[in-house]
Order: C-alpha cells, then sequence, then structure tokens
C-alpha cells in the first residue's frame, strides 16, 4: 500500500465525557464491533473513583490500565481506527488536553439525564480551540431524561457547538423504541432483549407512510413526524467540510450499554472522520505525505514496573513512515536515537511494530531521553506546536524528608515532571522547589510515586499562590527591571524559562499594570 493509502485508512480520535457519561462502555463497544475484543468487560474503566483520593493502590491499578488503554486500534471496514484514551478526571485534565493534541477529531458522550457536565464543557473549550471536528453522542436512552430538543439547545449553548441531528430518538426511557437515523433514512428499532439486531433496522424515507404507526404506535409515530419536521426545519443539513472545520457537529443518540445505535455512530464517523490531518510546527505546517518521518511525544509512562526502570513514550506519526531500527534525530537532544522495540496497541495487545504510518501511536521504550513535547524526525528540525505546559493552580514547597536520598528525589522530581505529572519551579531568592498541579490528586501521587518508584521521601508545606505565569519581553532592560524588582515572587520552571508566581488574581493584575513591557503568559508556550 502506499503511504497515501495508509493514510487514507486512518482515522485517529479520543472519546471525552464527564465521568460517569458512558466513554469507558462506549469505547467497549466499539472495540467489539471491530473484533478487538472478544467480551464485554475487557475494558477497564480508567475511573478514579471517589474514595481513591487517598487509596494509592488504586491509583497504581489505574496506571497499570492507563497503560494497556492509553491507544486502541481496530480495523473496522477496511479502516484503521486508533482510539486514544482520554482520563475523566479533573485532576488529569493536562492528561487529556496533551492527548487530544494527537488526535485528529473526537467524540464526546453526554448522559441524556445529566446534559452537558463541567468537564465536558471544559474539554470542548480545548478541541474548540484547535478546530477539532467533534461528534457528539447523546447515551443512556434507555433511561428517563431530558428532552431532545432542549439537550441540544444546551449542547449549542454551554459547548457552543452548532448541532446537526442525524438521528432522533422514539420515546426515552420505558418508552424507547429506538432512533430514526436521518443520515441513512432507516428506523433502528431496541428490542426488549437489549440487543440490535438486523432485522431491527427498517430502511423508511418517508416518515408519512402509515407503516411507522403499525411499527412504533400511532403516538409516538406522531411525535416522531413532528419532531423531525421540527428539526428539519431548525438545523442546517450535514456538510462535511463544515464539520471538518470544526464548524458544526453532528449528533447521535443511541444507548451504549444496550450496544444500542453505536453501530450507527460507528459507520457514519468512518465515513466522515477526518484522516490524519497536517500538525503545526515553529517551522512550517507538516503535512501527513510528506516522504521524511517526523512525530511528538504527547504522553510517557514511567515505572509501571518498579523493579525495571521503563518508560514508554508514545509517540504520534505525523508524516511519512515511522520505522524499526531507524535512526531518528532527537531534536532537543540533537542525538540520533534508534528503537528495536516500538510497539503498536493493536487489538488492545502489545505488539512490536516494523513501521508505523501518520496518525498510528508507537510506544518507545526509553531509559529518560523523552519530554513531552519532544519532536523526533528523520533529521529535519521541527518543533510540534501545541503541546505546553499550563499555568498550574494549585502548588505546595516541596521538602526532602530523608537528606540521605537528596539525588533520588532529585532525579524521581526531574523524571515525574517529564512524564507531565506535575510542573517544578525554582525559586530564585531562596532556591526553594514548588510543585504546581492543575489538580489535588497530584500531589498524593507524586508523594507515593516518589517512594516506591526512586526511594524518596517528600513533604509539603502550604504556600500561598494563585498563579504561575510564564513571563518575557522584547525589552530585555526592562525585564532585567522587572526581575530585580519582583526577585521574590520570581522562580525558573524545569527549563529554565522565568516565571512569575502570583500571590492573589488581584495582585498580577496590578503587576501587569504596571510593567506594560512584560508580558505573562498563562500556558508555556508562547
Ligand atoms: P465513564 O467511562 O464515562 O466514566 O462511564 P462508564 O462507561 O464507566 O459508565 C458509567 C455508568 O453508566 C456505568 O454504570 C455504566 O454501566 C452506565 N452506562 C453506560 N452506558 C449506559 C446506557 O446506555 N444506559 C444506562 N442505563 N447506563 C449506562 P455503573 O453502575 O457506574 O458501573 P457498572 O457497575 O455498570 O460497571
Amino acid at each position: 500500500m502506499t503511504l497515501e493509502e495508509e493514510i487514507k485508512k486512518r482515522r485517529t480520535f479520543g472519546i471525552v465525557s464527564h465521568p460517569d457519561a458512558g466513554k469507558t462502555t462506549l469505547t467497549e463497544k466499539l472495540l467489539l464491533f471491530g473484533g478487538a475484543i472478544q467480551v464485554a468487560g475487557a475494558v477497564k474503566s480508567n475511573k478514579i473513583k471517589k474514595s481513591a483520593t487517598s487509596d494509592f493502590m488504586e491509583i497504581e491499578r489505574q496506571r497499570g490500565i492507563s497503560v494497556a488503554t492509553s491507544v486502541m486500534a481496530f480495523e473496522y471496514r477496511d479502516r484503521k481506527i486508533n482510539i486514544l484514551d482520554t482520563p475523566g478526571h479533573k485532576d488529569f485534565a493536562e492528561d487529556t488536553y496533551r492527548t487530544l493534541t494527537a488526535v485528529d477529531s473526537v467524540i464526546v458522550v453526554i448522559d441524556v439525564a445529566k446534559g452537558v457536565e463541567e468537564q465536558t464543557e471544559k474539554l470542548v473549550k480545548v478541541c474548540k480551540m484547535r478546530k477539532t471536528p467533534i461528534i457528539v453522542f447523546i447515551n443512556k436512552l434507555d433511561r428517563e431524561g431530558k428532552d431532545g430538543v432542549d439537550l441540544l439547545d444546551e449542547v449549542e449553548e454551554k459547548l457552543g457547538l452548532n448541532v446537526v441531528p442525524m438521528s432522533w430518538p422514539i420515546g426515552m426511557g420505558q418508552r424507547f423504541q429506538g432512533v430514526y437515523n436521518m443520515y441513512e433514512e432507516k428506523l433502528v428499532l431496541f428490542n426488549s432483549h437489549g440487543k440490535q439486531n438486523e432485522e431491527d433496522t427498517i430502511t423508511f424515507s418517508d416518515l408519512s407512510n402509515p407503516e411507522l404507526d403499525e411499527i412504533v404506535g400511532e403516538r409516538a409515530a406522531e411525535e416522531l413526524r413532528e419532531e423531525v419536521t421540527l428539526i428539519n426545519e431548525v438545523y442546517p443539513d450535514f456538510d462535511r467540510e463544515t464539520y471538518l472545520s470544526g464548524d458544526h457537529s453532528p449528533v447521535f443518540f443511541g444507548s451504549a450499554i444496550n450496544n444500542f445505535g453505536v453501530k450507527e455512530l460507528l459507520d457514519c464517523f468512518v465515513e466522515i472522520a477526518p484522516t490524519p490531518l497536517p500538525r503545526t510546527t515553529e517551522e512550517r505546517v507538516v503535512e501527513p505525505n510528506e516522504d521524511e518521518f517526523s512525530g511528538f511525544i504527547f504522553k510517557i509512562h514511567a515505572n509501571i514496573d518498579p523493579k525495571h526502570r521503563d518508560r514508554i513514550a508514545f509517540l504520534r506519526v505525523c508524516s511519512g513512515v515511522f520505522e524499526r531500527n531507524t535512526n531518528y534525530k532527537h531534536i532537543r537532544l540533537d542525538r540520533k536515537l534508534k528503537f528495536s522495540n516500538p510497539t503498536s496497541f493493536m487489538a488492545a495487545r502489545k505488539e512490536v511494530v516494523d513501521e508505523a504510518f501518520p496518525g498510528d501511536i508507537v510506544g518507545l521504550y526509553d531509559s529518560g531521553n523523552f519530554k513531552i513535547g519532544d519532536s523526533l524526525t528523520s533529521g529535519e528540525v521541527l518543533h510540534f506546536q501545541g503541546i505546553p505546559s499550563f499555568s498550574p493552580e494549585q502548588f505546595r514547597y516541596v521538602n526532602n524528608a530523608n537528606p540521605l536520598k537528596t539525588k533520588q528525589l532529585n532525579k524521581g522530581l526531574l523524571q515525574l515532571m517529564d512524564e507531565g505529572v506535575a510542573q517544578l519551579f525554582t525559586m530564585e531568592l531562596s532556591q526553594r522547589k514548588i510543585i504546581g498541579t492543575v489538580g489535588a490528586l497530584q500531589f498524593d501521587v507524586i508523594q507515593y510515586r516518589l517512594e516506591h518508584e526512586y526511594g524518596a521521601s517528600c513533604t509539603y508545606d502550604s504556600i500561598n499562590l494563585n498563579r504561575a505565569c510564564w513571563v518575557d519581553s522584547d525589552d530585555p532592560q526592562a525585564m532585567k527591571e522587572f526581575v530585580a524588582r519582583r526577585k521574590k515572587d520570581i522562580a525558573k520552571d524545569k527549563d529554565g524559562k522565568l516565571v512569575y508566581m502570583a500571590e492573589t488574581a488581584w495582585g498580577l493584575k496590578t503587576v501587569q499594570e504596571n510593567h506594560p513591557d512584560i508580558r505573562f503568559y498563562f500556558k508555556s508556550e508562547f
């Protein structure tokens, strides 16, 4: 197959949702369709239960699972589908944001009863910033939930998406009878056994046909006719180009647990979802069909087995062909590296691969060479954009609790930062180290992992900080003066970039006003 054909075959996407909306269940059903797993229950939820905040075994269990489910690849109708897993827990939102840099589209799962929830709003915002094409799946139609039209209004309002219903539910909860697939003009009936059989799908192009009353009952038929007429008037027709540019979002209704509406979603997805997209670098736009290989690291998993210092760096192939045992340039280190055991995640099994194509994710065994955001290429110097660190919102001083293990502590902290677990800042004046995270759970994770993987122990001191923002200026003199005047609030991040540590949002505003020559950034990439 040519490179062009390989690219055309691929669909790389992520499923995002608020915890409990049904992401794991939907993933599992998609894998069942793809034959990647044979039985339900094979995909373990990567949810961190509420009680797990202090349960470190749970966190460890989750890490194990999240390696296995980081990428789930399968073939379906001659397409190669790569599903990238995203943690639902809000404290791991940064992981999710980074994973979203490696996908070409997303499916958003919404619980019909709960509607649009907080985590979904945040994640969709990130997708919209990147203009990632979005499909919406409204789940749990077997339960009573919000009215379909109201829900679409909510999706438009809260998520800012222009929706295009592709299917429409017939009843809900106890009265749920199935969906009318408007895209394919088919009536798909929900049978009481909770299974979706071929004979339950009826081609039905004319809803005024009285047969509809016989099939779903007069009342439901009337309702469906009215609602579909209304929808056709209110919402635009589906247009693939508009969807691909992120400007409108097809919506499907179904029930993942009952495997209902999932096949329609998948069939439509493989037809409309984008093939691997170009990626921007600081230097230029990289097209997937370029001959030369390039890719970037968006995730690192370390020390799954504490006895072996193993790390897996996840590489998204952006252009050309990645080949085993071939020398590639690690741009940040300016060094050649080759990989003898790159792994793919086909059918949830790890397998050594000889080659991988744009859109594919390859796991590289790594002894500490990679950081999140690193580029690997055939030789050209490229820096992929869009993999920033976000300005953390929670801060603590970190202290070494065992002076005999200082080396271990420093090594552990640096490695955990490379993995993107949190960010480390060193105050210029006191040289004290501060850990900044997006969520509180990370502090427990760091403490636990330092002890179990590096034999180091740390304690935390609270600190009154509101935000950390990266600073720069076109005027070196202004920068020098700013740093001198604000010395007690200045820190360096792990790469030596200057950061202003603000105690209060109000204080930050004042400092910004007083120093118009200084630019303040809430992401490390600017
Ligand atoms: P998540 O990954 O988005 O967090 O959600 P997950 O798939 O784990 O689903 C959350 C809960 O919702 C699960 O129930 C799951 O069985 C249920 N669920 C998923 N899809 C549907 C659906 O279409 N209809 C209904 N009624 N329920 C659905 P649980 O009780 O939390 O877990 P479990 O004990 O069933 O595993």
